[in-house]
């Protein structure tokens, strides 16, 4: 009886441990909205499409923590449904957040929202989630403030951070981040970034260190 007791209270003390500190509940400073460029995706993972769009889509919209870069994500709280994402925002989201790589944006979808989403859904459930998520995408369009500062793709041009910063911060008046993507020797754009506060409702300046810092130059191909 003693030994089912103390085996009972192991069992216990083991499970709080791996709600506790395995899986976080969502807790979060604000949230980074990632854009991604196609292309780039498609040099280092196998594409099902021949010709990758040619536009800025989403990755994802990540509840992000100020002091720890990786955290928090794979919180508890209800798994994607995908009946949850109704037939007309299903059809939005076909264009703004496809899965440019396995071509199956429902899974794209779920893995978004079961590792990031699930960790703010004190303050966007699933549906808000990804309402929020495509209202961001319409809010400004990246791949076109670019192309209004001849900022296109080119196989040899390259710009400086500040260059593909200046006309992005101008058009939303915020500071964005830019990631970028090395291969062999050429830093290539891959994403650019929305900051928004806590409730995800006002854009926000981005003030973590830039994911582009291995070379000067970066190339947009
Ligand atoms: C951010 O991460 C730090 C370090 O893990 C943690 O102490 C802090 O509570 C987190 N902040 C929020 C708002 O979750
Ligand atoms: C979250 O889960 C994914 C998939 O299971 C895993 O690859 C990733 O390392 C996990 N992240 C953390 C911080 O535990
Ligand atoms: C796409 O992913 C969803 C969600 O994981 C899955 O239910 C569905 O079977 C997948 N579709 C195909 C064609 O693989
Ligand atoms: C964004 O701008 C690009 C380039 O001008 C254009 O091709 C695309 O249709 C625009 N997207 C939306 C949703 O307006
Ligand atoms: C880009 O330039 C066109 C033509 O001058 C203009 O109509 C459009 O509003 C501009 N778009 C952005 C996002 O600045
Ligand atoms: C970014 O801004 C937040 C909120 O104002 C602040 O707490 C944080 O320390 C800042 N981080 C850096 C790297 O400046």
């Amino acid at each position: 009886m003693a030994i089912l007791k103390s085996t009972l209270a192991f069992l216990v003390l083991a499970f709080a441990f791996f709600f506790c500190c395995v899986m976080s509940t969502g807790s979060y400073d604000y949230f980074q909205f990632v854009q991604q460029w196609p292309p780039t995706n498609c040099k280092f993972r196998k594409c099902s499409k021949p010709r990758p769009l040619q536009r800025f889509t989403i990755h994802g919209l990540w509840p992000s923590n100020y002091s720890n870069p990786t955290r928090p994500s794979n919180c508890t709280g209800l798994q994607f449904e995908a009946r949850k994402v109704y037939p007309q925002l299903q059809s939005d989201l076909k264009i703004s957040w496809p899965d440019v790589e396995s071509g199956n944006d429902t899974k794209f979808w779920e893995d978004e929202w079961n590792k990031h989403g699930k960790c703010s859904e004190q303050t966007l459930n699933q549906r808000q989630y990804f309402e929020r998520s495509h209202a961001m995408w319409t809010s400004f369009n990246i791949t076109e403030i670019l192309k209004n500062a001849s900022i296109v793709p080119h196989p040899k041009k390259t710009w400086s951070y500040s260059d593909i910063v200046a006309p992005i911060k101008t058009a939303t008046e915020r500071t964005p981040l830019l990631r970028c993507k090395l291969d062999k020797k050429t830093q290539l754009l891959h994403e650019v970034v929305f900051c928004y506060e806590y409730k995800a409702k006002k854009q926000i300046d981005c003030n973590r260190t830039a994911g582009c810092g291995h070379q000067p130059a970066i190339s947009f191909q």
